[in-house]
Protein backbone atom coordinates (compact mmCIF):
# COMPACT_ATOMS: atom_id res chain seq x y z
CA UNK A 1 0.00 0.00 0.00
CA UNK A 2 1.26 3.66 -1.28
CA UNK A 3 2.03 5.24 2.64
CA UNK A 4 1.88 8.81 2.75
CA UNK A 5 5.24 10.41 3.52
CA UNK A 6 4.60 14.13 5.60
CA UNK A 7 5.92 16.54 8.10
CA UNK A 8 3.17 17.72 9.79
CA UNK A 9 3.76 20.53 11.93
CA UNK A 10 0.99 21.38 14.53
CA UNK A 11 0.64 25.15 15.74
CA UNK A 12 -0.74 24.46 19.30
CA UNK A 13 0.85 21.35 20.20
CA UNK A 14 0.65 22.04 23.86
CA UNK A 15 -2.63 22.80 23.57
CA UNK A 16 -6.12 20.75 24.65
CA UNK A 17 -6.89 19.44 20.79
CA UNK A 18 -3.55 18.16 20.39
CA UNK A 19 -3.61 16.23 23.47
CA UNK A 20 -6.69 15.06 23.09
CA UNK A 21 -7.46 14.11 19.23
CA UNK A 22 -3.88 15.12 17.21
CA UNK A 23 -1.69 12.33 19.04
CA UNK A 24 -3.53 9.71 19.71
CA UNK A 25 -5.20 10.06 16.24
CA UNK A 26 -1.77 10.19 14.48
CA UNK A 27 -0.75 7.33 16.85
CA UNK A 28 -2.94 4.81 15.45
CA UNK A 29 -2.13 5.51 11.99
CA UNK A 30 1.18 4.67 12.63
CA UNK A 31 0.08 1.55 14.67
CA UNK A 32 -2.28 0.72 11.62
CA UNK A 33 0.88 1.13 9.29
CA UNK A 34 -0.71 3.66 7.50
CA UNK A 35 1.97 6.05 7.68
CA UNK A 36 5.62 5.43 8.80
CA UNK A 37 8.12 7.96 6.96
CA UNK A 38 6.29 11.00 8.87
CA UNK A 39 7.30 13.51 11.49
CA UNK A 40 5.70 15.96 13.71
CA UNK A 41 6.97 19.57 14.56
CA UNK A 42 5.00 20.74 17.70
CA UNK A 43 5.12 24.51 17.59
CA UNK A 44 4.10 26.80 20.18
CA UNK A 45 5.00 29.70 22.51
CA UNK A 46 6.18 27.94 25.53
CA UNK A 47 9.42 27.16 26.45
CA UNK A 48 10.28 22.84 26.17
CA UNK A 49 12.56 20.22 24.71
CA UNK A 50 12.47 17.88 22.24
CA UNK A 51 12.49 15.19 25.28
CA UNK A 52 10.06 17.11 27.08
CA UNK A 53 7.40 17.06 24.43
CA UNK A 54 8.04 13.61 23.49
CA UNK A 55 7.08 12.77 26.72
CA UNK A 56 4.19 15.05 26.49
CA UNK A 57 2.79 13.21 23.64
CA UNK A 58 3.67 9.58 25.37
CA UNK A 59 1.31 10.55 28.46
CA UNK A 60 -1.26 11.64 25.98
CA UNK A 61 -1.11 8.53 24.45
CA UNK A 62 -0.78 6.66 27.34
CA UNK A 63 -4.41 8.76 28.98
CA UNK A 64 -6.33 8.95 25.79
CA UNK A 65 -5.74 5.89 24.16
CA UNK A 66 -4.99 3.15 26.85
CA UNK A 67 -1.99 1.77 24.72
CA UNK A 68 1.21 1.80 24.89
CA UNK A 69 2.85 -0.20 22.18
CA UNK A 70 5.66 1.08 20.28
CA UNK A 71 5.25 3.98 22.17
CA UNK A 72 9.09 5.39 22.35
CA UNK A 73 9.73 4.70 18.71
CA UNK A 74 6.32 6.48 18.08
CA UNK A 75 7.24 9.58 20.11
CA UNK A 76 10.41 9.45 18.71
CA UNK A 77 9.02 11.24 15.57
CA UNK A 78 8.12 14.27 17.47
CA UNK A 79 10.44 17.84 17.62
CA UNK A 80 9.43 20.61 19.29
CA UNK A 81 9.78 24.43 18.28
CA UNK A 82 9.17 27.48 20.65
CA UNK A 83 7.73 29.86 18.49
CA UNK A 84 6.63 33.47 18.72
CA UNK A 85 3.94 33.78 16.36
CA UNK A 86 4.81 37.82 14.85
CA UNK A 87 8.80 37.03 14.75
CA UNK A 88 10.02 36.49 11.19
CA UNK A 89 13.38 35.00 12.90
CA UNK A 90 11.05 32.41 14.74
CA UNK A 91 9.86 31.39 11.16
CA UNK A 92 13.09 30.89 10.16
CA UNK A 93 14.42 28.60 12.42
CA UNK A 94 11.15 26.81 11.68
CA UNK A 95 12.19 26.14 8.57
CA UNK A 96 15.42 25.06 9.03
CA UNK A 97 14.33 22.46 11.24
CA UNK A 98 11.72 21.50 8.74
CA UNK A 99 14.38 20.52 6.34
CA UNK A 100 16.57 18.97 8.18
CA UNK A 101 13.70 16.61 9.04
CA UNK A 102 12.73 16.32 5.64
CA UNK A 103 15.93 14.94 4.65
CA UNK A 104 16.20 12.87 7.74
CA UNK A 105 13.16 10.59 7.20
CA UNK A 106 12.91 11.39 3.20
CA UNK A 107 9.78 13.13 3.46
CA UNK A 108 10.02 14.56 -0.61
CA UNK A 109 8.97 17.91 0.57
CA UNK A 110 5.48 17.30 2.12
CA UNK A 111 4.42 19.49 4.10
CA UNK A 112 1.22 19.57 6.12
CA UNK A 113 0.59 23.24 8.34
CA UNK A 114 -1.79 22.27 11.11
CA UNK A 115 -3.35 25.18 12.84
CA UNK A 116 -5.05 23.91 16.22
CA UNK A 117 -4.73 27.42 18.29
CA UNK A 118 -5.94 31.08 18.51
CA UNK A 119 -8.15 31.73 15.45
CA UNK A 120 -6.86 35.05 15.43
CA UNK A 121 -2.91 34.25 14.40
CA UNK A 122 -4.30 32.02 11.44
CA UNK A 123 -3.99 35.00 9.02
CA UNK A 124 -0.61 35.71 10.29
CA UNK A 125 1.06 32.25 10.38
CA UNK A 126 -0.22 31.71 7.15
CA UNK A 127 1.06 34.47 5.50
CA UNK A 128 4.72 33.98 7.09
CA UNK A 129 4.84 30.68 6.49
CA UNK A 130 4.70 31.65 2.90
CA UNK A 131 7.50 34.85 3.34
CA UNK A 132 9.65 32.94 5.54
CA UNK A 133 9.86 29.97 2.75
CA UNK A 134 8.79 27.32 4.54
CA UNK A 135 6.02 26.68 1.58
CA UNK A 136 8.80 26.55 -0.87
CA UNK A 137 8.97 22.89 -1.52
CA UNK A 138 9.11 20.13 -3.73
CA UNK A 139 6.20 18.29 -2.31
CA UNK A 140 2.89 19.47 -1.71
CA UNK A 141 1.74 21.52 0.96
CA UNK A 142 -1.73 21.70 2.78
CA UNK A 143 -3.09 23.76 5.81
CA UNK A 144 -5.39 22.27 7.86
CA UNK A 145 -7.44 25.22 9.90
CA UNK A 146 -9.53 24.16 12.82
CA UNK A 147 -12.60 26.21 13.80
CA UNK A 148 -13.78 28.75 14.12
CA UNK A 149 -13.25 29.97 10.56
CA UNK A 150 -14.21 33.74 10.88
CA UNK A 151 -16.74 34.96 13.23
CA UNK A 152 -19.27 36.50 10.64
CA UNK A 153 -19.09 36.47 6.58
CA UNK A 154 -16.95 39.32 6.60
CA UNK A 155 -14.33 38.03 9.06
CA UNK A 156 -14.46 35.11 7.27
CA UNK A 157 -13.91 36.76 3.75
CA UNK A 158 -11.07 38.51 5.36
CA UNK A 159 -9.56 35.70 6.56
CA UNK A 160 -9.94 33.42 3.78
CA UNK A 161 -8.01 36.36 1.09
CA UNK A 162 -5.23 36.19 3.96
CA UNK A 163 -4.67 32.35 3.94
CA UNK A 164 -5.17 32.52 0.00
CA UNK A 165 -2.05 34.26 -0.63
CA UNK A 166 -0.33 31.79 0.66
CA UNK A 167 -2.06 28.56 -0.40
CA UNK A 168 -4.86 27.47 -2.78
CA UNK A 169 -8.31 26.80 -2.30
CA UNK A 170 -7.50 23.22 -3.35
CA UNK A 171 -4.68 22.78 -0.69
CA UNK A 172 -6.94 24.31 2.40
CA UNK A 173 -8.01 21.82 4.73
CA UNK A 174 -10.79 23.34 6.66
CA UNK A 175 -11.75 20.84 9.48
CA UNK A 176 -15.67 20.48 10.51
CA UNK A 177 -15.26 17.38 12.63
CA UNK A 178 -18.50 16.42 12.10
CA UNK A 179 -17.66 15.51 8.48
CA UNK A 180 -15.32 13.07 10.27
CA UNK A 181 -17.86 10.64 11.63
CA UNK A 182 -18.84 7.45 10.58
CA UNK A 183 -22.21 7.90 10.35
CA UNK A 184 -22.24 11.25 9.11
CA UNK A 185 -20.12 10.10 6.61
CA UNK A 186 -22.78 7.01 5.81
CA UNK A 187 -25.24 9.46 5.50
CA UNK A 188 -24.68 9.75 1.50
CA UNK A 189 -24.06 5.89 1.22
CA UNK A 190 -27.68 5.30 3.07
CA UNK A 191 -29.23 8.13 0.55
CA UNK A 192 -27.51 7.11 -2.87
CA UNK A 193 -26.82 3.31 -2.29
CA UNK A 194 -30.44 2.27 -1.38
CA UNK A 195 -33.31 1.84 -4.27
CA UNK A 196 -35.56 1.62 -1.01
CA UNK A 197 -35.00 5.09 -0.12
CA UNK A 198 -33.95 8.05 -2.86
CA UNK A 199 -36.93 7.20 -4.82
CA UNK A 200 -38.90 8.65 -1.58
CA UNK A 201 -36.26 11.00 -0.77
CA UNK A 202 -38.54 13.68 -1.80
CA UNK A 203 -41.42 16.19 -0.72
CA UNK A 204 -43.78 13.89 -2.03
CA UNK A 205 -42.74 10.86 0.67
CA UNK A 206 -40.74 13.02 3.12
CA UNK A 207 -42.89 15.02 6.26
CA UNK A 208 -40.14 16.57 7.78
CA UNK A 209 -36.35 16.09 9.03
CA UNK A 210 -35.14 16.40 12.36
CA UNK A 211 -31.59 16.33 13.55
CA UNK A 212 -30.72 17.26 17.21
CA UNK A 213 -27.43 17.32 18.65
CA UNK A 214 -27.76 17.13 22.54
CA UNK A 215 -24.80 18.18 25.06
CA UNK A 216 -24.88 17.57 28.40
CA UNK A 217 -21.89 19.47 29.25
CA UNK A 218 -21.95 23.33 30.24
CA UNK A 219 -19.28 25.63 28.60
CA UNK A 220 -16.57 24.41 31.16
CA UNK A 221 -13.32 26.51 30.67
CA UNK A 222 -14.43 27.83 26.91
CA UNK A 223 -16.34 31.32 28.24
CA UNK A 224 -14.75 33.84 26.79
CA UNK A 225 -14.92 32.15 23.41
CA UNK A 226 -18.10 30.87 23.75
CA UNK A 227 -19.96 34.52 25.07
CA UNK A 228 -18.46 35.31 21.66
CA UNK A 229 -19.83 32.59 19.72
CA UNK A 230 -23.20 31.31 21.11
CA UNK A 231 -24.93 27.64 19.51
CA UNK A 232 -25.14 29.61 16.34
CA UNK A 233 -21.62 30.25 15.45
CA UNK A 234 -20.21 27.37 17.64
CA UNK A 235 -22.53 24.55 16.01
CA UNK A 236 -25.17 25.69 13.65
CA UNK A 237 -22.81 27.25 10.94
CA UNK A 238 -21.13 24.23 10.67
CA UNK A 239 -21.84 20.81 11.93
CA UNK A 240 -25.88 21.44 11.83
CA UNK A 241 -25.44 22.90 8.48
CA UNK A 242 -23.40 20.43 7.15
CA UNK A 243 -25.74 17.13 7.92
CA UNK A 244 -28.53 19.35 6.58
CA UNK A 245 -26.32 20.21 3.60
CA UNK A 246 -25.75 16.25 3.49
CA UNK A 247 -29.40 14.79 3.49
CA UNK A 248 -30.83 17.73 1.25
CA UNK A 249 -28.07 17.98 -1.38
CA UNK A 250 -28.77 16.23 -4.95
CA UNK A 251 -27.06 12.86 -5.76
CA UNK A 252 -23.41 14.08 -7.37
CA UNK A 253 -22.67 12.59 -10.83
CA UNK A 254 -19.19 11.28 -9.35
CA UNK A 255 -18.01 10.76 -6.05
CA UNK A 256 -15.31 13.07 -6.72
CA UNK A 257 -14.31 15.95 -4.03
CA UNK A 258 -15.41 18.77 -6.28
CA UNK A 259 -18.74 17.08 -6.92
CA UNK A 260 -19.56 16.00 -3.77
CA UNK A 261 -19.00 19.42 -2.41
CA UNK A 262 -20.90 21.27 -5.57
CA UNK A 263 -23.85 19.20 -4.50
CA UNK A 264 -23.78 20.46 -1.00
CA UNK A 265 -22.82 24.46 -2.06
CA UNK A 266 -26.15 23.94 -4.09
CA UNK A 267 -28.24 23.07 -1.32
CA UNK A 268 -27.20 25.63 0.86
CA UNK A 269 -27.51 28.05 -1.50
CA UNK A 270 -31.27 26.96 -1.73
CA UNK A 271 -31.81 27.78 1.89
CA UNK A 272 -34.96 30.26 1.92
CA UNK A 273 -33.52 33.07 3.25
CA UNK A 274 -35.44 35.09 5.96
CA UNK A 275 -36.09 38.91 6.99
CA UNK A 276 -35.45 40.48 10.13
CA UNK A 277 -38.96 39.83 11.01
CA UNK A 278 -38.87 36.16 9.92
CA UNK A 279 -35.94 35.17 12.24
CA UNK A 280 -37.90 34.51 15.40
CA UNK A 281 -40.69 32.54 13.40
CA UNK A 282 -38.08 30.49 12.01
CA UNK A 283 -35.44 30.16 14.89
CA UNK A 284 -35.57 30.09 18.78
CA UNK A 285 -32.55 31.08 21.16
CA UNK A 286 -32.17 29.31 24.91
CA UNK A 287 -29.54 29.56 27.97
CA UNK A 288 -29.74 27.08 30.70
CA UNK A 289 -30.42 27.79 34.23
CA UNK A 290 -29.46 26.04 36.96
CA UNK A 291 -30.57 22.05 36.86
CA UNK A 292 -29.68 18.60 37.32
CA UNK A 293 -27.29 16.61 34.62
CA UNK A 294 -26.96 13.35 35.46
CA UNK A 295 -27.63 13.47 38.94
CA UNK A 296 -25.53 16.20 39.32
CA UNK A 297 -26.19 19.77 40.34
CA UNK A 298 -25.16 22.33 37.70
CA UNK A 299 -25.13 25.95 38.06
CA UNK A 300 -26.71 28.46 35.56
CA UNK A 301 -25.37 29.20 32.48
CA UNK A 302 -24.71 33.32 33.50
CA UNK A 303 -22.87 32.25 36.30
CA UNK A 304 -20.29 30.13 34.59
CA UNK A 305 -16.16 31.22 34.84
CA UNK A 306 -15.61 34.18 31.92
CA UNK A 307 -19.21 34.68 31.95
CA UNK A 308 -21.87 37.89 31.66
CA UNK A 309 -23.50 37.77 34.72
CA UNK A 310 -26.57 39.29 32.39
CA UNK A 311 -25.21 37.03 29.05
CA UNK A 312 -27.62 37.62 26.35
CA UNK A 313 -25.86 34.48 24.82
CA UNK A 314 -27.62 31.71 23.64
CA UNK A 315 -26.87 27.87 24.60
CA UNK A 316 -29.51 26.05 22.75
CA UNK A 317 -30.85 27.01 19.46
CA UNK A 318 -33.82 25.21 17.25
CA UNK A 319 -34.67 26.09 14.36
CA UNK A 320 -36.88 25.34 10.75
CA UNK A 321 -34.95 25.88 7.75
CA UNK A 322 -36.73 25.49 4.55
CA UNK A 323 -34.78 24.40 1.09
CA UNK A 324 -36.62 25.75 -1.55
CA UNK A 325 -35.85 23.63 -4.45
CA UNK A 326 -38.15 21.68 -6.48
CA UNK A 327 -36.99 18.28 -4.30
CA UNK A 328 -37.96 20.22 -0.76
CA UNK A 329 -40.36 22.17 -1.39
CA UNK A 330 -42.68 22.56 1.90
CA UNK A 331 -40.46 20.66 3.80
CA UNK A 332 -39.13 21.42 7.10
CA UNK A 333 -35.63 20.79 8.43
CA UNK A 334 -35.82 21.49 11.91
CA UNK A 335 -32.27 21.65 14.09
CA UNK A 336 -31.87 21.90 17.68
CA UNK A 337 -28.51 21.73 19.54
CA UNK A 338 -27.98 22.70 22.77
CA UNK A 339 -25.48 22.81 26.03
CA UNK A 340 -26.37 21.08 29.61
CA UNK A 341 -29.49 18.81 28.01
CA UNK A 342 -30.74 15.74 29.66
CA UNK A 343 -28.70 13.25 27.16
CA UNK A 344 -25.16 13.53 24.59
CA UNK A 345 -26.99 12.47 21.46
CA UNK A 346 -26.92 13.31 17.65
CA UNK A 347 -29.68 11.84 15.67
CA UNK A 348 -31.19 12.31 12.53
CA UNK A 349 -34.61 11.47 12.20
CA UNK A 350 -36.65 11.25 8.54
CA UNK A 351 -40.28 11.37 9.20
CA UNK A 352 -42.06 9.64 6.10
CA UNK A 353 -45.85 11.13 5.15
CA UNK A 354 -48.62 9.40 5.96
CA UNK A 355 -49.98 6.77 3.95
CA UNK A 356 -52.94 7.87 1.82
CA UNK A 357 -55.75 6.12 3.96
CA UNK A 358 -55.03 3.74 7.38
CA UNK A 359 -56.80 0.49 7.26
CA UNK A 360 -55.82 -0.72 10.56
CA UNK A 361 -57.42 2.48 12.85
CA UNK A 362 -58.93 1.51 16.15
CA UNK A 363 -59.67 3.90 18.96
CA UNK A 364 -56.32 2.74 21.11
CA UNK A 365 -54.12 3.36 18.52
CA UNK A 366 -52.97 5.38 15.34
CA UNK A 367 -51.18 4.71 12.87
CA UNK A 368 -47.46 5.75 13.51
CA UNK A 369 -44.98 6.99 10.40
CA UNK A 370 -42.19 5.61 8.92
CA UNK A 371 -39.40 6.47 10.59
CA UNK A 372 -35.64 6.90 9.55
CA UNK A 373 -33.32 7.30 12.04
CA UNK A 374 -29.89 7.73 11.81
CA UNK A 375 -27.84 7.57 15.14
CA UNK A 376 -24.50 9.62 14.80
CA UNK A 377 -23.55 9.43 18.11
CA UNK A 378 -22.83 7.44 21.00
CA UNK A 379 -24.49 4.65 19.49
CA UNK A 380 -23.79 4.70 15.62
CA UNK A 381 -26.38 2.90 13.64
CA UNK A 382 -29.43 2.99 11.86
CA UNK A 383 -33.28 2.07 13.09
CA UNK A 384 -36.41 1.70 10.69
CA UNK A 385 -39.81 2.01 12.12
CA UNK A 386 -41.97 0.10 10.54
CA UNK A 387 -46.00 -0.80 11.01
CA UNK A 388 -46.16 -4.64 11.01
CA UNK A 389 -49.01 -7.03 12.22
CA UNK A 390 -49.78 -7.20 15.80
CA UNK A 391 -49.28 -10.83 17.29
CA UNK A 392 -53.04 -12.89 18.44
CA UNK A 393 -55.98 -12.87 16.85
CA UNK A 394 -56.86 -9.43 15.34
CA UNK A 395 -55.59 -8.14 12.98
CA UNK A 396 -54.28 -4.80 14.53
CA UNK A 397 -50.34 -3.25 13.21
CA UNK A 398 -47.66 -2.42 15.86
CA UNK A 399 -44.72 -0.65 15.16
CA UNK A 400 -41.36 -2.63 14.91
CA UNK A 401 -38.34 -1.67 14.53
CA UNK A 402 -35.70 -3.02 12.23
CA UNK A 403 -31.71 -1.77 14.23
CA UNK A 404 -28.24 -2.03 12.42
CA UNK A 405 -25.45 -1.01 14.59
CA UNK A 406 -22.70 -0.15 13.68
CA UNK A 407 -20.54 -1.47 16.72
CA UNK A 408 -21.91 -4.82 16.64
CA UNK A 409 -21.38 -6.09 13.40
CA UNK A 410 -18.05 -5.02 12.87
CA UNK A 411 -16.75 -5.78 16.14
CA UNK A 412 -14.17 -2.93 16.14
CA UNK A 413 -14.29 0.47 17.47
CA UNK A 414 -14.46 3.38 14.12
CA UNK A 415 -11.85 5.14 14.01
CA UNK A 416 -12.27 8.82 15.60
CA UNK A 417 -13.09 11.45 13.50
CA UNK A 418 -9.58 13.16 13.59
CA UNK A 419 -8.01 9.74 13.03
CA UNK A 420 -9.92 9.89 9.57
CA UNK A 421 -9.56 13.21 9.07
CA UNK A 422 -5.69 14.01 9.28
CA UNK A 423 -5.36 10.81 7.16
CA UNK A 424 -7.56 12.24 4.51
CA UNK A 425 -5.52 15.76 4.67
CA UNK A 426 -1.97 13.46 4.28
CA UNK A 427 -3.84 11.59 1.29
CA UNK A 428 -4.88 14.65 -0.30
CA UNK A 429 -8.75 13.97 -0.32
CA UNK A 430 -10.56 17.48 1.08
CA UNK A 431 -13.95 15.84 0.35
CA UNK A 432 -14.75 15.62 3.94
CA UNK A 433 -13.34 19.55 4.64
CA UNK A 434 -15.51 22.20 3.96
CA UNK A 435 -14.94 24.24 0.86
CA UNK A 436 -14.81 28.27 1.22
CA UNK A 437 -18.36 28.47 -1.01
CA UNK A 438 -19.69 26.07 2.06
CA UNK A 439 -18.54 28.34 4.38
CA UNK A 440 -19.26 31.72 3.12
CA UNK A 441 -23.36 30.25 2.63
CA UNK A 442 -23.43 29.28 5.96
CA UNK A 443 -22.29 31.93 7.54
CA UNK A 444 -24.72 34.86 5.54
CA UNK A 445 -27.17 32.85 6.20
CA UNK A 446 -26.18 32.31 10.23
CA UNK A 447 -25.69 36.48 9.85
CA UNK A 448 -28.81 36.92 9.23
CA UNK A 449 -29.99 35.74 12.97
CA UNK A 450 -27.04 37.15 14.86
CA UNK A 451 -27.73 40.30 13.80
CA UNK A 452 -31.28 40.25 14.63
CA UNK A 453 -30.28 38.29 18.19
CA UNK A 454 -27.47 40.45 18.88
CA UNK A 455 -29.60 43.77 18.79
CA UNK A 456 -32.74 41.96 20.94
CA UNK A 457 -32.01 41.07 24.56
CA UNK A 458 -33.98 38.14 25.51
CA UNK A 459 -35.73 38.77 28.56
CA UNK A 460 -36.74 35.04 28.96
CA UNK A 461 -32.99 33.53 29.48
CA UNK A 462 -32.55 31.97 31.17
CA UNK A 463 -35.76 29.70 29.62
CA UNK A 464 -34.74 25.98 30.25
CA UNK A 465 -33.47 23.98 33.22
CA UNK A 466 -30.15 22.16 33.14
CA UNK A 467 -30.70 18.38 32.02
CA UNK A 468 -33.91 18.96 30.03
CA UNK A 469 -34.68 18.88 26.40
CA UNK A 470 -34.76 22.84 25.84
CA UNK A 471 -37.07 25.88 26.16
CA UNK A 472 -40.76 25.41 25.60
CA UNK A 473 -41.08 27.77 22.19
CA UNK A 474 -38.61 24.89 20.87
CA UNK A 475 -41.67 22.11 21.05
CA UNK A 476 -43.84 25.28 19.90
CA UNK A 477 -41.82 25.73 16.60
CA UNK A 478 -43.18 22.17 15.55
CA UNK A 479 -46.24 22.12 17.14
CA UNK A 480 -47.71 24.90 15.20
CA UNK A 481 -46.69 22.98 11.86
CA UNK A 482 -49.15 20.01 13.22
CA UNK A 483 -45.34 18.19 14.26
CA UNK A 484 -43.33 17.17 16.71
CA UNK A 485 -39.49 15.74 17.83
CA UNK A 486 -39.08 12.59 17.96
CA UNK A 487 -37.81 11.67 21.19
CA UNK A 488 -34.03 11.46 21.43
CA UNK A 489 -32.82 8.10 24.08
C1 LIG B 1 -17.33 21.68 18.79
C2 LIG B 1 -17.89 22.78 19.63
O1 LIG B 1 -17.16 22.09 17.46
O2 LIG B 1 -18.21 20.56 18.83
C3 LIG B 1 -18.13 22.33 21.05
O3 LIG B 1 -16.99 23.88 19.63
C4 LIG B 1 -18.96 21.07 21.06
O4 LIG B 1 -18.77 23.33 21.81
C5 LIG B 1 -18.41 20.02 20.12
O5 LIG B 1 -18.97 20.57 22.38
C6 LIG B 1 -19.34 18.84 19.99
O6 LIG B 1 -18.68 17.81 19.31
P1 LIG B 1 -19.05 16.28 19.55
O7 LIG B 1 -18.16 15.53 18.62
O8 LIG B 1 -18.80 15.99 21.01
O9 LIG B 1 -20.51 16.17 19.22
Amino acid sequence: ENQPSVLIMIFGATGDLAKRKLFPSIYRLFQKEKINKFAVVGVARRELSNDEFQANVKESILTFTKEQENVDEFASHFYYHSHDVSSSESYIQLKDIADRLDSHYQLEGNRVFYLAMAPEFFGTIAEQVKEQGLTDTNGYKRLVIEKPFGHSFESALELNKRIRTAFEEDEVYRIDHYLGKEMVQNIEVIRFANALFEPLWNSRYISNIQVTSSETLGVEERGRYYETSGALRDMVQNHMLQMVALLAMEPPIRLTTEEIRSEKVRALRSLRPMTKEEVNQYFVRGQYGAGTVNQENVPEYRTEHNVDPESNTETFVAGKLMIDNFRWAGVPFYIRTGKRMDIKSTKIVVQFKDIPMNLYYNTEETLQPNLLVIHIQPEEGITLLLNAKKTGGDVKSTPVQLSYSNKSTDQLNTPEAYEKLLFASMRGDATNFTHWDEVALSWKFVDSISEVWENTKESSFPNYEAGTSGPRPADELLESDGHFWWPVE
